[in-house]
């Protein structure tokens, strides 16, 4: 809990999704937040007003009439730090893109300055009609971020794009949003290739050589190219179980030399590639074809025979630089860095930077409890001809915001 904690306004419009904003609101109100519930009326067929003021601990209404005296229409909207509406449906977004005040929701929407999220949720048809595409563009260019909504299993047998994004992928949004970062909706018919997770160099049939890398920063990032519009595929090594952002190719691969090849294939119309994964430098010269024994009279495993990997991130800046690649493609790399007594963090990433080749460097201090496997991380950007960007503290998307924003500066226009 936060001592101040920040007041978020959930807007819930009449879809069969409105159960899930229940989750949402559960969400926020974990963080510490302090949740407002505005349903609209046909919201209220699908989740009672009770569930909402339990969840939230605030009282419900749906209409201007109610509490008068404190002018709610007007309070709500102007004490929010966030207005969140999941789902909004194509008839929200309609009312909300004319501007309309004619129920609680939509007169807050009015008068709110804050960040406003609309999480959209409907039938595949819906949400592809151009009336609701405008109406969406609307939204969209007068600073309300609209979140891209899921592909998947709609309400009846069919499946396709409407569906609402799980409630905890729309927090984790919704805070990235709130931290500063609006995510445009700028990459339409850009490509995006990201690595994530670590590689792993097979020793035998039941031993690798690896890393603890969780993959949790390249799927953040390729959560948030998604969102910018952009057509997304990751190239994932091993992670921790993550859901792959909504119509994002995934590419699985196991060691460096997969990964390089997978990497090469994927990058060769990609407008940006993102070297985030953890890369086993070195594998065994040879992989046994039977589990090494303990004690054996040759004792492979006492003396382990490496040979160095390729290096991947270098390979694409020499063949984006050969003309492989889109000759403008902008390539990401990171540095997982400790410092010592002689070099800070910083310098070594700077001297890394200038190895490696690649436009723009996330560096990272690493080590006991940072970074690896954990949600969050900090440290530096690094571009080329500009001063070092200090990242502070925060969610590994709040980080990728950042470096997809660094991206975006060097982009060909
Ligand atoms: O040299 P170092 O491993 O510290 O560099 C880190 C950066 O280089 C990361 O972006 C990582 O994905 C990439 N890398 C690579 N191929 C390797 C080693 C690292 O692409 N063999």
């Amino acid at each position: 809990m936060t001592s101040n904690p920040r007041r978020i306004l959930v807007g819930v419009a009449g879809g069969i999704a409105a159960y899930k904003a229940c989750h949402l609101i559960r969400d926020f109100k974990e963080h510490g937040d302090d949740v407002s519930v505005v349903p609209t009326e046909a919201a209220l067929n699908f989740v009672g007003a009770a569930t909402f003021e339990a969840l939230s601990g605030n009282p419900v209404s749906t209409t201007v009439f109610d509490a008068v005296d404190d002018v709610q229409h007007v309070a709500l909207g102007q004490q929010a730090d966030a207005v969140v509406i999941a789902p909004a449906t194509a008839d929200l977004i309609a009312r909300l893109a004319g501007g309309r005040a004619d129920d609680l929701l939509t007169a807050s929407v009015l008068v709110a300055t804050c960040p406003i999220v609309v999480v959209p949720a409907m039938h595949t048809e819906m949400w592809l009609n151009p009336a609701t595409q405008d109406n969406v563009a609307t939204l969209r260019r007068r600073g309300i971020t609209v979140m891209e909504p899921a592909h998947g299993r709609l309400t009846g047998k069919d499946t396709g794009a409407g569906r609402l994004p799980e409630p905890g992928q729309i927090a984790e949004f919704a805070r990235t949003v709130l931290a500063g970062h609006p995510v445009p909706f700028d990459w339409k018919g850009r490509k995006v290739v990201v690595s994530a997770g670590g590689t792993q160099e097979n020793l035998d049939p039941v031993r690798y050589i690896g890393n603890r890398s969780s993959g949790r920063q390249g799927f953040a990032l390729a959560e948030l190219a998604a969102q910018r519009g952009a057509d997304v595929t990751i190239v994932a090594g091993n992670t921790e179980e993550i859901p792959v952002p909504s119509g994002a190719t995934i590419v699985r691969v196991t060691s460096t030399r997969d990964m390089e090849k997978a990497m090469n294939e994927s990058a060769a119309d990609a407008d940006v590639v993102i070297m985030a994964a953890a890369v086993a430098d070195y594998r065994p010269a040879t992989v046994a074809g039977s589990k090494m024994k303990k004690g054996a009279a040759d004792e492979q495993l006492a003396q382990l025979e490496l040979v160095e990997n390729p290096d991947i991130l270098k390979g694409l800046v020499a063949r984006r630089d050969g003309g492989e690649l889109k000759k403008d493609a902008v390539i990401v790399g990171f540095a997982a860095e400790t410092g010592d007594a002689n070099t800070s963090v910083l310098e070594y990433a700077q001297q890394k930077f200038k190895k490696k080749g690649c436009d723009v460097l996330m560096a990272n201090e690493v080590g006991e409890g940072k970074v690896f496997g954990q949600s969050t991380s900090a440290g530096w950007i690094l571009r080329r001809n500009a001063e070092p960007l200090e990242v502070a503290h925060g969610s590994k998307q709040v980080v990728a915001a950042q470096i997809l924003d660094a991206v975006n500066e060097k982009l060909a226009k």
